[in-house]
């Protein structure tokens, strides 16, 4: 099932009939089973209803962090949320993908921003590796061009 960054936060523990869902790299899960972590007074309920990718890397659960943006994130921080997406899928199932917003392209741990699009940062899509094959940023594709073989 596809999200926007607007609908997945009608899944962020705050109706008790509704899941609740987490997403790490536009990748949502459902995460109802760790309530007691996200659901309301969790520690973690921050990320509820939210793509948490940029606070899990950086290990922070500061509100500007609380973001899809893989931005400038170091080699060290992109392991970490590596592992936490490991964990992620260990333990909880994928139900389905962010969509909304056009903003990086991820391939291979290396991650672009277009600086004119920063400012719109809303949500994250992120293109997948096997369609933007990009080895490093001087392969830095067109994103409006990449954008548009998605659809
Ligand atoms: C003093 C600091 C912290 C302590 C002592 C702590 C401790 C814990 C403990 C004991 C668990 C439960 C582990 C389990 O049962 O599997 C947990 C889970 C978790 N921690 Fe922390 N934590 C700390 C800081 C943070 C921070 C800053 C983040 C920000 C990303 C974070 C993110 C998480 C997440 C997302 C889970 C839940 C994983 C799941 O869904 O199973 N923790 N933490």
């Amino acid at each position: 099932m596809d999200f926007t960054a607007d609908q997945l936060l009608q899944y962020n523990g705050a109706d008790p009939s509704k899941p609740i869902y987490v997403a790490i790299k536009g990748r949502v899960f459902d995460v109802t089973t760790g309530k007691s972590f996200y659901g309301p007074g969790g520690s973690y309920v921050m990320f509820a209803g939210k793509d948490a990718s940029r606070a899990l890397a950086k290990m922070s659960k500061n509100d500007e962090d609380i973001s899809c943006s893989l931005h400038g994130l170091t080699e060290k921080e992109i392991g970490v949320l590596d592992d936490w997406e490991k964990k992620f899928e260990a333990k909880y199932p994928v139900v389905g993908r962010v969509v909304s917003g056009v903003v990086l392209l991820s391939s291979n741990g290396k991650n672009f921003m277009h600086d004119d699009l920063e400012s719109d940062l809303r949500g994250c899509l992120i293109i997948d590796k096997d369609i933007v094959n990009v080895k490093d940023e001087e392969d830095e594709p067109n994103l409006l061009q990449q954008d548009s073989e998605l659809s």
